[in-house]
């Protein structure tokens, strides 16, 4: 059976990236293969890439930034894995791989999700609202910014004393659990 071909999209330090490198050399991700990674400006994880040999691109964000990002992406994608992705992706690029982009979130959607939640944003919100547990979701993406269906989350409680910063890590932990998991749900239900 050929394998299913993933093209993964990156803005930081891609340990998701690393995580699902590592997650189809040893099979827990079943039957797939990066065929590209794609990051939107330098990043330490187009050096992972690199060190693993696979294909990677590094775009400029600005004017042409959609249509390159489009034209980057290889036709024969199967599914488009968002790892830590800063840029919104254009309404094309949705329609052209309608149920086939899948995005991280460090959070538990559809709470603390849309535009500016990202990063440490997310974290300080969470824990400025006095939640008592975060979390991680791998949801599908659509044109509605952290709105397409939700594949798998799974939650952390929050401490006392839980700063942005020890709760990214929290939250970091449970999506190196999820996101293998999840990919092999989306290559799964490709149709
Ligand atoms: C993760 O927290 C993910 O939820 C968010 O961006 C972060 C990426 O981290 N979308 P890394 O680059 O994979 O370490």
């Amino acid at each position: 059976m050929d394998k299913k071909k993933i093209c993964v999209l990156v803005s930081g330090g891609g340990t998701n990236l690393q995580r699902i490198i590592d997650a189809i050399e040893s099979g827990e991700i079943i039957n797939a293969e990066i065929i590209k990674v794609i990051a939107d400006r330098p990043c330490f994880a187009l050096d992972r890439a690199q060190k693993h040999g696979i294909e990677f691109s590094q775009l400029k964000r600005g004017k042409n930034f959609q249509r390159q990002l489009l034209e980057t992406v290889p036709q024969e994608t199967d599914l488009i894995v968002l790892a830590g992705f800063l840029s919104i992706l254009s309404e094309d690029i949705c329609d052209r791989f309608q149920n086939r982009i899948i995005n991280i979130h460090p959070a538990l959607l559809p709470k603390f999700g849309g535009s500016g939640m990202w990063g440490h944003h997310v974290h300080q919100a969470v824990i400025d609202a006095k939640e008592t547990e975060s979390g991680a979701t791998v949801h599908y993406v659509t044109k509605g910014i952290d709105e397409g269906e939700i594949i798998l989350q799974k939650s952390v409680l929050l401490a006392e004393d839980e700063t942005p910063d020890s709760l990214a890590q929290k939250v970091h932990a449970v999506e190196y659990e999820i996101y293998p998991k999840a990919i092999n749900m989306a290559l799964r239900g490709l149709k």
